[in-house]
């Protein structure tokens, strides 16, 4: 699946997820998950180390956490609105016995305090992703990374932008590092 058409396809998740949450004015992205072997090379390109805390804004099933918890040894939080996603990342979290390290917390991620990430990663849907690069900028301190997966922050100039081919089922993607 080309870049296009994944757009497309999250558009159309998007509607239907806005149709069905109508209320609900805080969603910023549909649920996308984030393939596997690309959650590895955002943690990679991120650059993050055991014991640096990491915040996944949306964080679905709880895979980059999950993740940067097991692989990275890094302690973990991820932000989720839906219960059900927060709910599945916690069993997943207790059957990995990662509940040290790894953390769902079930809210908005408009809302939270990142001032001590060393990484942030986003997969959020254009145009809402604007919203939250106000709060970075207010929050994150000095040296600290973003990683953004298929859409970029309009008003941060990337250290570096890594283009992904197909992530193994012909996809492509691109992943931005920003350092604040
Ligand atoms: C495109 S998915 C990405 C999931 C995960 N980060 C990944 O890469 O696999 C976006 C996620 O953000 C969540 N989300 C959207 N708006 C949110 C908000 N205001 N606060 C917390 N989570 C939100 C959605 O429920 C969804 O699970």
């Amino acid at each position: 699946m080309n870049r296009t058409i994944a757009v497309a396809l999250l558009a159309l998740l998007f509607c239907t997820s806005s149709l069905a949450q109508a209320v609900d004015a805080e969603k910023l992205a549909p649920y996308y998950p984030t393939p596997q072997t690309i959650v590895d090379k955002m943690l990679q390109l991120g650059g993050l180390k055991a014991g640096e805390r990491v915040y996944d804004l949306g964080s679905g099933d709880g895979r980059i956490v999950i993740t940067a918890a097991d692989k990275f040894h890094a302690d973990a939080i991820g932000i989720e609105l839906d219960k059900d996603l927060c709910k599945q990342s916690l069993d997943r979290i207790h059957k990995l016995h990662l509940e040290k390290n790894a953390h769902i917390v079930n809210g908005d991620l408009l809302k939270q305090n990142y001032s001590s990430a060393d990484l942030v990663t986003v997969y959020l849907f254009p145009g809402f992703i604007d919203k939250v690069q106000p709060l970075l900028d207010q929050q994150l301190k000095k040296g600290a990374r973003v990683v953004c997966h298929d859409f970029e922050f309009k008003n941060w100039t990337p250290d570096k932008v890594q283009n992904i081919a197909d992530d193994g089922d012909g996809r492509s993607h691109t992943l931005y590092l920003y350092r604040k």
